[in-house]
């Protein structure tokens, strides 16, 4: 079974058929999203497509895009959707230096609240990082580490950064790059960490695998990036599927929450 940790099924580009996507994908394998809210807007939709769909689930953040939103009446609705019993983690969250759509300071100081809250929810978090590897990880080290852990998204580090952010217990999120053919160090990085700490995700309808790249991505692509983790771990697909579906529903405590549909 696939499981999708990181989707934006509130995009536009989903806009034409994006009821019939949804229902069709545990025909099509796919047994778990966390659709996660990017914007106030996006987490508002992400929680009522969890509502509406049994395999959608929900996260709840503000991107560092978006972060000027953040003031205390919003981190109030957060909270309260954060309670939600679908609402799985506090993300997208984190540093785009790439675009630097916000500055450094603002960026940095919406990404520490937004640590604190997922602390004091006892939430896992979904990491957004941009050109900005150091700062994430000092700030996840000094405001979140050993806390709930989380998902360090489209992760495009280094392996010697995977595998400090493993020792912290975190996830690495690996989605349709891994199947580029350039992307040598994040296949590297695979091949390096633990299978177990290895979660699979879209970012879609961005970042669609090798051959659908810059095509709309949704999760039943996951089974190639299943495939070419698999390849580059030597083992066979059905074999890494089971332990990366394994690996997503520990990271977002999908099996101690009750009331939730156990697959
Ligand atoms: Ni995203």
């Amino acid at each position: 079974m696939i499981f999708d940790t990181h989707a934006h099924y509130d995009d536009e580009a989903f806009d034409g058929d994006r009821d019939l996507l949804l229902r069709q994908m545990t025909q099509n394998d796919v047994g778990g999203i966390v659709n996660v809210g990017a914007s106030v807007r996006g987490m508002r939709e992400s929680i009522a497509l969890s509502e509406q769909y049994e395999i959608v689930y929900a996260g709840v953040g503000i991107h560092p895009d978006d972060i000027a939103d953040l003031n205390d009446d919003l981190l109030q609705e957060m909270t309260d959707l954060a309670k939600r019993e679908k609402t799985v983690c506090i993300g997208e969250i984190g540093l785009d230096y790439h675009w630097m759509i916000q500055p450094e300071e603002v960026q940095k100081e919406g990404f520490v609240r937004q640590l604190h809250l997922a602390r004091e929810l006892d939430l896992p978090i979904n990491v957004h990082s941009r050109d900005a590897a150091q700062d994430t990880f000092d700030i996840i080290r000094s405001e979140h580490a050993h806390t709930t852990g989380g998902i360090i998204h489209c992760f495009s580090g280094s392996v010697e950064m995977a595998r400090e952010y493993v020792k912290l217990g975190y996830y690495i999120g690996v989605g349709g790059v891994v199947t580029f053919k350039n992307s040598k160090t994040l296949k590297k990085v695979v091949q390096e960490i633990p299978l177990e700490r290895i979660v699979t995700e879209t970012d879609c309808p961005y970042l669609a695998p090798s051959p659908f790249r810059g095509k709309r991505n949704d999760s039943t692509r996951i089974r190639l990036v299943i495939d070419e983790i698999a390849s580059l771990r030597g083992l066979d697909p059905e074999t890494a599927g089971e332990q990366l579906w394994k690996n997503a529903r520990e990271v977002y405590r999908l099996n101690r929450k009750t009331g939730l549909s156990g697959r």
